[in-house]
């Protein structure tokens, strides 16, 4: 079972940033981060994984949404950890090839060959302005976009293969030979490479990909090594599972070289009573306004206009009109529909979890749910979204991985 840690800012609660004891700039701090780094390595997570935007969230000044670049925050945890993975997300669409190639190497070469590359195509309009796009290109395209890039890349890394460093200082040879030029040519990653640094000792990084639609499933089945996804509910992972090893199978790969592994955002305590609490304790610090908007651009839903203390009605048309545009949408519509939820309960609900699978217990009960998801062939692991950061981490660390240590040596 491979467990990673997802590192938001404060942690994936929205309200974590003002939780009594955070402090509100501390994701912009070394130390917050090499907190972070050394506590998971040292509770016995696989590695750390980085999301990134590249831009300010909706309303900036209701919220802290700053950000580090995630490699250079990761090539700092690389000082302070031995053992984890340290995966980083890079956009496709904003960045050459080359770039690519060569900072994620960097972060490998630094890491002693533990760098990741999470594989987005960003989709936030403000990211396009950012780059002087008029908007986003649709879904397909990004994914055509990314197919070119990732293949530069690839073309690049692999422009490496067979080269010695011989570092012959009496003959003054480095290389037994000179990189050629690379040569690779698509619509939107063209290259003459090489790029100024070889991959080895090491293998390539490992390639990452979060995203549901059918593009982002067929991307993710040629190319990725970990898919990042967003699952409620064991049945709906199986089944995302089972098609992304189809579609690997189909492209000629060895399914069980794809791990796919859902988020899970877990409230853990000695009791449940005390962990609902955690969670009642953050959800009190909420700002509705923030948060509201934050879900229409995570879902595509138009909330305008709605009682947020009424049930929400959820066949209604501009709900309803919505509901295939993003995989999040139908899972959270589906639990509004289910629990009859209003829609400051919706909101509240997905401020604590975003949509990912949420446990609030025991350790034993948190890792008894996790078992039985892999056992069922819904997972190969979990990406760990802890609540608050740093403490997040060793909390769950204490709480959960002693119930799951068999099964971890077992891998
Ligand atoms: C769990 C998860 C995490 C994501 N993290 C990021 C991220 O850090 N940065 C980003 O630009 N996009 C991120 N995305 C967005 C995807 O890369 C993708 O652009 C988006 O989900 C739309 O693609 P889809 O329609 O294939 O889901 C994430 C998506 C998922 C499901």
């Amino acid at each position: 079972m491979i467990l990673d840690a997802v590192l938001f800012g404060h942690g994936s609660h929205e309200a974590a940033w003002r939780a009594p004891d955070a402090c509100p700039a501390a994701p912009l701090e070394l130390a917050h981060w090499l907190a972070c780094a050394r506590d998971a390595e040292a509770a016995g997570f696989d590695g750390l994984f980085l999301g990134d935007i590249l831009c300010l969230q909706d309303h900036p000044e209701q919220h802290p949404s700053e950000a580090l670049d995630p490699l250079m925050v990761l090539a700092a945890m690389a000082a302070v950890t031995e053992r984890l993975t340290l995966t980083g997300t890079v956009s496709t669409s904003f960045n050459h090839p080359w770039h690519i190639a060569r900072r994620l190497l960097s972060l490998h070469h630094l890491s002693g060959g533990r760098a990741g590359w999470n594989i987005v195509t960003s989709s936030y309009p403000q990211e396009a302005a950012n780059f002087g796009w008029p908007e986003m290109p649709p879904t397909a395209e990004r994914y055509e976009m990314a197919g070119d890039v990732v293949a530069a890349v690839r073309a690049l890394w692999a422009g490496w293969d067979g080269i010695a460093r011989v570092a012959d200082k009496a003959a003054g040879r480095y290389l037994d030979r000179a990189p050629a030029p690379v040569h690779h040519c698509g619509r939107y990653g063209t290259t003459g490479g090489p790029v100024n640094l070889s991959p080895a000792p090491f293998g390539r990084p490992l390639l990452a990909q979060a995203g549901s639609s059918p593009e982002g499933l067929r991307f993710a089945a040629r190319h990725a090594d970990r898919v990042f996804t967003v699952q409620a509910d064991l049945a709906g992972a199986r089944a995302f599972r089972n098609r992304i090893r189809s579609e690997a199978a189909a492209c000629g790969r060895d399914p069980g070289a794809v791990k796919v592994l859902p988020g899970l955002v877990a409230f853990v305590a000695g009791s449940r009573a005390e962990a609902q609490a955690q969670l009642d304790a953050l959800s009190e610090r909420i700002g509705l306004d923030h948060l509201l908007t934050k879900l229409e651009r995570f879902t595509g839903l138009s909330l305008a206009g709605l009682d947020p203390e009424r049930e929400l009605p959820c066949g209604s048309e501009p709900l309803r009109a919505n509901r295939f545009s993003n995989s999040r949408a139908g899972l959270l519509l589906e639990e509004a529909r289910r629990n009859r939820l209003t829609l400051r309960q919706l909101a509240t609900r997905f401020a604590a979890g975003r949509g990912h699978l949420m446990l609030i217990g025991t350790g034993a009960e948190v890792a008894r749910v996790m078992r039985d998801w892999v056992d069922a062939g819904a997972a190969d692991g979990f990406n760990v979204m802890p609540p608050e950061l740093p403490s997040g981490i060793s909390t769950f660390g204490r709480h959960v991985l002693p119930y799951l240590s068999e099964r971890r040596r077992a891998d």
